[in-house]
């Protein structure tokens, strides 16, 4: 019998080049997911605007995330990408998930308290409900899993709230999302310094761009925080070599990652190696992505015609929902 396939949606900010974090966090789980499910994967430029307002590169970032899409191996005929500007109707459910909301909840997040430290100048109401406008999107197609990052989980957690509310007040439209990811936990991939994450916009010497070339990863790789190695067996490794090893986990094979930590384990390690390497594996793993992506760029027709393809396709599923919504809550008049 031919069964419906689960639905699965996520989302990417606009606000800069993507990193090493937006891949191994939710990128790689895309790729995997579009053989499976049926997929929803966007730009969220409106959610860019709660921090970048200026809109001078906001068109030609969102190319670049199309682009840095299918070269990371999305392929628009399987999903559907598109951009969230392009479907009002997650306007319309973002309005009335809106009168679901709190203000003491929205101003309890931590994105938002983090944004409210970072831009205090401008503490904006979309800034406050980023959680419900982030609801609407994985709700408006009725999705069931979002492949995201470890610093998603709150948001995922929102959006299940907000769906029970809407169904336990008006009638069951909406499943309860879950973040997602392949394997186990969600990911957070850590900055070169380990002092942070990898980010679009800050930290960006010690964060690895999918557009960084070559010179410029081995670069950063090389000037990764280290110290002058164990000096006997069995010590306990810093949290900053520990990422190195996590880093090294994402692209090396087996036999380099095992080799390095035997050396550690008999503190015969030297950072200077262990980095090298990691740097070549960077490089061997990100260049491929980089050229399609460049080249990709090069055709922006093409990248357009996905983008309103994506949309089209994206509307008819958001206005199968905005029906059943407009219903359970009585708001269709003929
Ligand atoms: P954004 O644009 O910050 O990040 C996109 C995706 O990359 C993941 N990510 C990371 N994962 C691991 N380690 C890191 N260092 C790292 N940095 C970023 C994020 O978890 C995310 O999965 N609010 C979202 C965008 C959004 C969305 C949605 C996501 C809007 N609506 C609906 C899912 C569903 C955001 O700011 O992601």
């Amino acid at each position: 019998m031919y069964k419906q396939k689960e639905i699965v949606l996520s989302g990417i900010r606009p606000t800069g080049f993507l990193h090493l974090g937006n891949y191994f966090g939710a990128m790689r789980n895309y790729v995997r997911m579009q053989e499976e499910y049926e997929c929803y994967f966007f730009v969220a430029d409106w959610h860019s605007l709660t921090t970048h307002p200026d809109t001078k590169e906001l068109k030609q970032s969102v190319l670049r995330v199309v682009a840095e899409n299918i070269a990371a191996g999305i392929n628009p005929q399987k999903a559907c990408l598109y951009a969230q500007s392009t479907v009002p109707e997650i306007a319309e459910l973002y309005l009335l998930l809106n009168m679901l909301a709190y203000k003491g909840e929205l101003e309890k997040t931590v994105t938002f308290k983090d944004k409210v430290r970072l831009q205090p100048e401008n503490v904006n109401a979309g800034l406050l409900t980023y959680p419900v406008l982030q609801a609407a999107d994985i709700l408006i197609h009725r999705s069931k899993y979002v492949p995201v990052g470890k610093d998603q989980e709150q948001h995922l957690e929102m959006a299940r709230n907000f769906a029970q509310r809407f169904n336990y007040r008006y009638g069951d439209v909406f499943p309860e999302p879950q973040a997602f990811n392949y394997g186990s936990d969600l990911v957070k991939v850590p900055s070169l310094d380990g002092s942070g994450k990898m980010s679009k916009s800050e930290n960006q010497m010690v964060t690895l761009y999918l557009a960084d070339d070559d010179d410029l990863i081995r670069k950063k790789v090389m000037k990764a925080k280290t110290d002058s190695g164990p000096t006997e067996p069995g010590t306990e490794m810093p949290e900053y070599i520990k990422n190195l090893f996590l880093l090294m986990s994402l692209v090396s094979d087996e036999s380099t990652i095992s080799l390095f930590k035997q050396q550690y384990n008999n503190a015969s390690i030297r950072y200077g190696d262990m980095k090298k390497a990691l740097a070549d594996d960077m490089v061997k793993f990100i260049s491929p992505i980089r050229e399609r992506a460049n080249n990709l760029l090069d055709d922006t027709a093409s990248l357009q015609k996905i983008i309103k393809d994506g949309g089209e396709k994206a509307r008819i599923s958001a206005q199968k929902t905005i029906e059943a919504v407009r219903e359970k809550l009585g708001v269709n008049y003929y």
